[in-house]
């Protein structure tokens, strides 16, 4: 669906984005696991700005492409969000269920600021509303793997985004 250099191209520019908006200040980049490891060091390798990184763990999905209306923290972040300006980094956003969710328990933190960026956005799935500040993608209804992106956890090494065919 997206080749390699296209996705490169549009972290690159994004990265490029976000340094601007951040100019003079400094972004704690939350790396959402386990999908979004590969977005998330691409994208920081294109900030100028001082970047930190933590990473937490949630699941909402089973082995297969139906989500289960459930979200549930698996990993939490090692370190407090006080003061910070921070930015969660997701792979896909599809019903919006994981980061509505995310978005409530990690603005209680009281970060300075809280943004989120998605490699991949799913805007017709939406079951919950969410806003999305930085998006590399928009992409139509199909289920995509690569980049991240798992089908029963293979796939994530792709380095392109490719459809499954079911
Ligand atoms: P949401 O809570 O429905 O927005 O789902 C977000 C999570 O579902 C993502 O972080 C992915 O792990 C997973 N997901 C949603 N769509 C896809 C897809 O097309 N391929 C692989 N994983 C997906
Ligand atoms: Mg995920």
């Amino acid at each position: 669906m997206i080749p390699e250099e296209d996705v490169n191209r549009r972290i690159a520019e994004m990265g490029k984005k976000i340094s601007e908006d951040y100019a003079g200040s400094s972004v704690h980049l939350i790396c959402v696991l386990k999908g979004s490891i590969f977005f998330t060091c691409e994208l920081a390798k294109r900030i100028t700005v001082p970047v930190t990184l933590d990473f937490m763990s949630c699941s909402s999905y089973g082995s297969g492409t139906k989500s289960s209306g459930v979200v549930k923290i698996v990993k939490d972040l090692d370190e407090p969000l006080e003061g910070r300006n921070v930015i969660v980094v997701e792979d896909i956003i599809d019903s919006g269920r994981t980061l509505s969710y995310l978005l409530e328990i990690l603005g209680a933190r009281n970060p300075k600021s809280l943004a989120l960026c998605t490699l991949l956005d799913k805007p017709e799935r939406r079951v919950k509303d969410v806003k999305v500040d930085y998006v590399g993608f928009e992409i139509e209804d199909k289920f995509v793997v690569g980049y991240g992106l798992d089908y029963a956890q293979r796939y994530r090494n792709l380095p392109y985004v490719g459809v499954v065919e079911l």
